[in-house]
């Protein structure tokens, strides 16, 4: 039998995830500011807020495979909600690296950008993202029709180069990015069977 969620419940399971997306930055303000951040903690930030990031991008792919299996529709509401904590990670990440390591300074983060191909990468998905945020209220939604669909399905192009961007930061340990590689590719690939197999439903 499909499960229901009430907007009662449905408004508690936001309270959550709203918890679960800020306990994270907390600790690590607590971290940093107890001197428990290691020997460099300006690359533990970076480190920490990316990786922030990127586990908020499994989860948002996560959500609509899971909708479906218990038939629960109401979760897709949390989508956006989840959605703008990637984007939210993903700017204090930039931000940590351009205050912290670059120092301000404008012509460096360029600089990186251009001659460093993974923060190219990593750019380029922190632009997509942006586009995603801004035009992700319901009043955009609306204005842009059929197009505003096919801008949201950047969020595929998006967990693409996020895991590009991740294993060419590293310089040995090579392990964790490929398992985001793996848990991505896992993901998009239900994507695809389930719209298939919706696909062909219809056409029956
Ligand atoms: C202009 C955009 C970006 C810049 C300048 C940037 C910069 C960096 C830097 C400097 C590192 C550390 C590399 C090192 O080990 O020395 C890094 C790693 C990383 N970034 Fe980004 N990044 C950007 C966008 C993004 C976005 C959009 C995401 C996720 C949504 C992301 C996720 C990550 C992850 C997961 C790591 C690896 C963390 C680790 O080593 O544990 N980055 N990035």
């Amino acid at each position: 039998m499909p499960l229901k969620l009430t907007s009662r419940s449905l408004f508690w399971l936001k309270v959550w995830m709203h918890g679960i997306g800020l306990t994270p930055i907390i600790y690590l303000f607590l971290t940093v500011f107890n001197g428990n951040a290691g020997g460099d903690p300006v690359q533990y930030i970076i480190h920490y807020t990316g990786i922030g990031a990127l586990n908020a991008l499994v989860l948002t792919l996560l959500i609509s495979p899971v909708a479906r299996k218990l038939k629960l529709g109401a979760l897709l509401q949390t989508r956006r909600l989840v959605g703008l904590y990637v984007f939210a990670y993903a700017s204090l990440h930039i931000m940590a690296f351009f205050s912290l390591d670059l120092l301000f300074a404008w012509r460096m983060f360029f600089d990186e950008v251009t001659k460093r191909p993974y923060i190219l990468v990593g750019a380029i998905a922190y632009l997509l993202l942006l586009a995603l945020a801004v035009t992700s209220f319901k009043s955009v939604m609306r204005k842009m029709g059929r197009r505003w669909q096919r801008l949201h399905n950047g969020i595929y192009l998006i967990a693409l180069l996020v895991p590009i961007h991740f294993y060419w930061s590293v310089k040995s340990e090579i392990i964790e990015p490929i398992l985001y590689f793996f848990i991505i590719g896992w993901l998009l690939a239900v994507r695809v069977y389930q719209s298939k197999l919706l696909k062909h439903m219809l056409d029956k």
